[in-house]
């Protein structure tokens, strides 16, 4: 495994790391959840990233019985808030009363006194935004999280909130990333260099479309996400036949390098130095094992050159936030 300095913090991140979203919320059986996590202990992974939202507290409910179990220095935990907890609309958000509300049920969902990353899971334009940043400052002043991070703002937003907390309110950036969805390369990215943030990237596989197991006119292979009602729940968000199609085209590229498909996709995400973190999402062990052998593989230039080439029709670029309409995390 290899490590990158998280912002202008003091956390060393995997730069492979596991999420839970669809799987450890209740997607997969808790038994394939603890070996999930376990293999990622064995692979060197640290960096572990849940939200409160994510099977509306069941994610971090699993990864509490199972985290207990390692040393609480031995791992880092992230964790998120924004989305509703209940049949309340008002449950939701980034109020003040929610965040120190939310943050209080996370930790006891995760048996920890701590997380070392609290994040905004979206902006919330109903709430002031100095009483939000003055409210996740809050959380940090208690000790009960280590430091700030945000997901998917806009190159506004972010300035808005630096303004208002100054450069070290944030040490990262959570946006999707991945050969399929480019979208934060030209305003996000820079504009989070320029004030020492990360980028912790999310579904830097598509979702599983990246390791080339969906192929162009066949049925979506028996258990796979896009297969399972349960768990192919922003599927359209990166899903389109002429994208499997597309995907096709990277298999010859990986044959030349020697490299599987995940691998390829996960070491052009990992290229840059905005990427702290690629946050995988794994459904069984193996598939742990196999991503995170792309820590140690650089790509050459020639070869980043041709996978842009080959996704250059269907890959989303340009500043784009359609993700915020997604449902599982739009503000009802
Ligand atoms: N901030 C946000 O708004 C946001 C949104 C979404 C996700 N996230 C974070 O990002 C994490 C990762 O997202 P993601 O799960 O979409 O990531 P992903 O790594 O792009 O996709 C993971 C899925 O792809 C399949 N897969 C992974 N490795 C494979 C391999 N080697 N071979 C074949 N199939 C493989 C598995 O699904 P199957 O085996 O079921 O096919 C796995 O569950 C989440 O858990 C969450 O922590 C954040």
């Amino acid at each position: 495994m290899k490590f990158r300095t998280l912002g202008s913090s003091d956390l060393e991140v995997s730069v492979i790391s596991l999420g839970s979203w669809l799987t450890y919320s209740g997607g997969i059986e808790a038994d394939q959840t603890r070996a999930c996590t376990e293999a990622a202990f064995d692979a060197g992974i640290n960096f572990f990233d849940t939200a409160n939202v994510y099977g509306c507290g069941a994610a971090e409910e699993a990864w509490g019985e199972i985290l207990k179990d390692h040393p609480r220095d031995s791992y880092v935990l992230a964790t998120k808030v924004y989305g509703q907890m209940s049949d309340d609309e008002a449950d939701q958000g980034l109020s003040p009363e929610q965040i120190s509300k939310q943050i209080d049920a996370s930790l006891t969902r995760l048996q920890v006194d701590h997380v070392d990353l609290y994040q905004a899971h979206r902006f919330d334009d109903q709430v002031a935004l100095e009483d939000t940043v003055e409210a996740l400052q809050q959380v940090v002043a208690d000790g009960k999280a280590r430091y700030l991070g945000f997901s998917e703002w806009t190159p506004e937003q972010i300035k808005a909130a630096i303004e208002i907390g100054g450069e070290d309110l944030f040490v990262s950036s959570q946006p999707q990333y991945s050969m399929l969805w480019r979208a934060p390369e030209d305003q996000v990215f820079p504009l989070c260099m320029d004030h020492g943030i990360s980028q912790i990237v999310w579904s830097p596989l598509a979702q599983g479309l990246l390791t080339g197991k969906y192929k162009p006119g066949q049925d979506f292979p028996a258990d796979s996400r896009f297969a399972l009602e349960s768990m192919n729940a922003a599927k359209d968000v990166v899903y389109s036949e002429a994208a499997v199609e597309a995907v096709q085209r990277l298999v010859p590229i990986a044959e030349g390098v020697g490299v599987s498909l995940p691998e390829l996709a996960l070491a052009w995400t990992l290229r840059g130095p905005e990427l702290a973190s690629a946050i995988i999402g794994a459904s069984r062990p193996e598939q742990v094992h196999a991503n995170a052998a792309a820590a140690g593989i650089s790509l050459d230039d020639d070869v980043v050159a041709a996978c842009d080439e080959a996704l250059a029709d269907v890959a989303v670029t340009g500043q784009t936030l359609g993700v915020n309409a997604t449902p599982y995390i739009k503000r009802r």
